[in-house]
């Protein structure tokens, strides 16, 4: 059958692995596209939504491989996969929509801990691994070592090692028909109803939302009626076709195929990554397994740094928001920093993009505050309260237990470093769950922790501690009970709303001491004293003075004139009194700054 000779696969590694340059020699040799081009071609855009600023990722590509050794012409569909566990769920929606995938291993740096991030959600969805090790071509390459880690992750059962350098291009044709042999076709009911993965999808300015998707039973052409499955919502087809490696329409979209389909949607929220398109006329549609609507997890906010920018910035937003569902934005004013957006991502990343996006490709300036997490509070009234600012966060009278959100991390380290980074996993409130010798010279550490403590720096300290040599990943593992406390700041007695943060008990003392003397350091003396405090529920917990500035106003008087001299003496303390009335301090933006981006 025509299934026969389609092989459906992705490939996942670690950052600078070779995955790209892997794709690219694949690319090559099934001449898809003019050596010269290659890499632009294949991880780029349209030229007409380039300049639109509006870009089109080839996600699938179709490639045409005549195998000698088979004798016979084979379709590949390679499905592109993020690179980063902000957005494990559509690396998991893309590996859906494969029966296989390559791992690759960097023969000179071994498993890392995104190799064992990407396989474990590859072995999750009964994947055919084959395990490749890459750049061979380099002196320092240790494959045995490699293919020992590997094992560890894969058990014994899996296709061959394959010994490739993607940068020569040596061992790739064999990796080509180890696709053919080991890999197996898709397995699909052509003449049921419509069964489509999206996996992934993209805003076209003139095509609506184009749906990238995996047929797994029926087929899909234009004119034909399609609903989305978890919302019911429905459109016409006006447009199918596959990635050749350009757009290219084409008449139908069969069972076990991968392509695009429009619709006339016009927001990507409409239908979701790893949502399931039905026919409309199926009386009882079957979705695909593992739908889930991702939410955003880290919060922060925006501000643009010159307060005219405020429109700019919200149509920068607006404009990311099309191509990116899982970015969500509302307007916020802080006394501090005036108008911007509190924003949610799914991750650290996902929102160092987002602010890089915004700096570049539209050129506005922003602040960004700290980011935080959310927090779920059971109130006494018997409702749960998620809580994305302090200013949410109920009373301590109203708190019946609170919650945060715990992660699962993966750390990969030298022996050596294990001390250091159990150190620093403790600290973080971290709860040991395992640790594992991948080999002689590679350990797999796992803990439970706090999200909101891998928010906060930990990332750049694990790298210090290993000099660079343990890396990480995280999986979300629920919200947990948690202690949890809001802690206010107040300047002479009144509360300053943009410095309330929320802690867990235990460090709120600590914390609230630094931020407090870290206040002393930057609220310049005022002619008064000022109070700097921090409280729990109205309980002061930390303290720091900053003395009344004297001015030394008799100075300015010549000699001795005694009325003139009483004179200046009432002025001040008037002043002071007024201020005092008053009880505003001037603070200093910059002291906003220190404190929400201190976190
Ligand atoms: P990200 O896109 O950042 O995830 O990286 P990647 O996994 O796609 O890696 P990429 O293909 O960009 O390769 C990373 C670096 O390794 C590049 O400088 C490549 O030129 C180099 N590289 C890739 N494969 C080989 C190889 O087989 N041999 C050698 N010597 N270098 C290679």
């Amino acid at each position: 059958s025509k299934l026969e000779v389609i092989r459906n696969f992705c490939i996942i590694a670690h950052i600078d692995h070779g995955k790209s340059t892997l794709a690219d020699r694949i690319l090559e040799i099934c001449e898809a596209v003019p050596k010269q081009k290659m890499r632009e071609q294949f991880m780029d855009q349209m030229d007409l939504e380039r300049e639109k600023g509006i870009t089109i990722k080839a996600k699938a590509i179709r490639l045409r491989y005549f195998s000698k050794r088979f004798q016979k012409e084979f379709i590949f569909n390679l499905i592109d996969t993020p690179g980063h566990v902000d957005f494990s769920y559509e690396v998991s929606r893309s590996l859906a929509a494969c029966e296989g995938a390559l791992l690759v291993v960097d023969a000179t740096q071994g498993v890392e801990a995104q190799t064992y991030a990407h396989a474990s959600l590859a072995i999750a969805q009964k994947l055919t691994i084959i395990p490749v090790i890459n750049k061979i071509d380099l002196p320092a390459s240790a494959p045995e070592r490699a293919k020992e880690e590997i094992e560890h992750i894969l058990g014994k059962e899996h296709p061959p090692f394959f010994l490739v350098s993607a940068k020569t291009g040596a061992g790739v044709e064999e990796l080509l028909d180890a696709i053919v042999q080991y890999i197996p076709p898709p397995q699909a009911k052509s003449d049921a109803h419509l069964r489509a993965l999206i996996f992934d999808s993209s805003y076209d300015s003139y095509r609506g939302v184009l749906l990238f998707v995996r047929i797994f039973d029926g087929s899909v052409k234009r004119g034909d009626r399609i609903r989305v499955f978890s919302t019911g919502a429905e459109f016409e087809v006006t447009e199918v076709g596959i990635f050749n490696p350009k757009m290219q329409p084409t008449e139908l979209l069969e069972a076990g195929s991968v392509g695009y389909l429009a619709c006339n949607m016009k927001n990507i929220r409409d239908a979701r990554v790893g949502d399931t398109l039905v026919s409309a006329s199926d009386p009882q549609p079957q979705p695909i397994p593992g739908y889930k609507k991702v939410k955003p997890m880290v919060f922060c906010n925006f501000y643009p740094v010159q307060s005219e920018d405020y429109q700019r910035l919200k149509d920068a937003l607006e404009k990311l928001q099309l191509n990116d569902a899982a970015l969500s934005f509302e307007p916020d004013f802080s006394e501090a920093l005036g108008f911007g957006f509190s924003c949610g991502f799914l991750g650290l990343l996902h929102m160092e993009i987002t602010q890089e996006r915004i700096e570049r490709e539209f050129g506005v300036e922003v602040v960004a505050t700290a980011p935080h997490v959310v927090y779920h509070v059971l109130t006494t009234r018997g409702d749960v309260v998620e809580v994305k600012s302090p200013k949410d966060f109920p009373s301590p009278t109203e708190i019946e237990e609170t919650e945060e959100p715990y992660v699962l991390i993966q750390i990969i380290t030298p022996p050596e470093y294990i001390g250091g980074i159990m150190e620093l996993c403790q600290a973080r409130r971290g709860i040991f769950k395992d640790m594992v010798y991948l080999d002689a010279e590679r350990v797999l550490i796992k803990y439970e922790m706090p999200l909101a403590e891998i928010l906060l720096d930990f990332y750049s300290r694990l790298k210090a501690l290993s000099r660079g040599f343990a890396s990480m990943d995280y999986e979300f593992a629920g919200y947990r009970p948690a202690n949890l406390v809001r802690v206010d700041i107040l300047v002479n007695r009144d509360r300053v709303d943009g410095l309330s943060f929320i802690c867990c008990k235990e460090q709120a003392y600590h914390r609230a001491r630094q931020v407090v003397s870290q206040l002393k350091e930057i609220i310049p003396r005022q002619l008064f004293a000022v109070a700097i405090q921090a409280s729990i529920g109205g309980k002061v917990i930390a303290r720091e003075d900053i003395p009344a500035l004297r001015k030394d106003v008799l100075q300015k008087c010549y000699g001795g004139d005694v009325t003139r001299k009483r004179k200046l003496l009432e002025k001040q303390k008037e002043g002071k009194k007024r201020m005092k009335a008053i009880g505003k301090v001037r603070i200093p933006q910059e002291a906003f700054l220190a404190v929400l981006k201190s976190g």
